[in-house]
């Protein structure tokens, strides 16, 4: 039988082998997707989870948090580092009470628009919450892409970061069913997190092994190729 599209690879995969127990996952709540998505910015899954239970517990929705004081969601954040995420977050949830009346915009365009929100963390919370059909492209998601792609141009160059956006678009799954989305974009960011790792990926139990063209050529770690600014 003919492989199946690389993406339907990613959702059958990460359905059986993908991580389906974190605790945000199994909600469409954006308030909570977009909490996990702006912790997990630059922090390890690891120190995000008593961070996040103790956050929730205190800042149960959007408008608790918008009516907070700036120091105490300060000190709820210590210990996680990159500051402004906090003043971004709290600031977020003041805009998303006055301009949206409360309840998180839908689409990319709308989700950028609002302070910390940057195209991936969009396409997150889009996918995940709304299972629209626009990609993500964080760290992990972009060394996966790269070496499946086997795209070795520089990403610091804003052309080839926009090309590496719209063969991201042209991978995502074509069904439309209401699943589909937010486990792809799980899948591709497990796949990062556990397989296609920075040093030794294991491509022999990759799902994207058949047509990976890193792979292929047997030289995975080239990718990504980004210079120093
Ligand atoms: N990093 C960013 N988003 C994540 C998610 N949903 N699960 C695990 N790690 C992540
Ligand atoms: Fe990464 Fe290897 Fe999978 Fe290619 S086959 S995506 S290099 S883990």
């Amino acid at each position: 039988a003919a492989t199946p599209p690389m993406a339907e690879r990613v959702v059958v995969w990460q359905s059986r082998h993908g991580r389906n127990h974190l605790p945000w996952q199994n909600t469409r709540d954006p308030y909570r997707v977009w909490l996990s998505e702006i912790m997990l910015q630059q922090t390890q899954v690891q120190t995000v989870l008593g961070y996040y239970a103790r956050f929730l517990e205190r800042f149960p929705d959007v408008a608790s948090l918008a009516a907070a004081q700036e120091d105490e969601v300060l000190s709820l954040w210590a210990g996680l580092g990159y500051y402004s995420r906090a003043r971004n977050l709290h600031r977020c949830a003041q805009m998303v009470v006055v301009r949206h009346a409360g309840r998180f915009p839908e689409s990319v365009e709308q989700l950028t628009a609002l302070p910390g929100i940057g195209r991936s963390t969009a396409g997150a919370i889009a996918a995940f919450c709304f299972s629209h059909r626009v990609p993500i492209l964080d760290a992990n998601v972009r060394r996966v892409l790269t070496r499946y792609l086997a795209y070795g141009e520089d990403l610091a160059q804003p052309r080839h970061e926009r090309h590496l956006w719209a063969a991201a678009e042209q991978l995502l799954p074509q069904v439309s069913l209401e699943t589909a989305m937010p486990r792809y974009t799980q899948g591709l960011m497990d796949l990062g997190a556990q397989i296609c790792t920075p040093r030794q990926p294991r491509c022999d139990t990759c799902p994207l092994q058949s047509d990976c063209r890193a792979a292929g050529a047997g030289d995975a770690e080239r990718y990504p190729v980004r210079t120093r600014a």
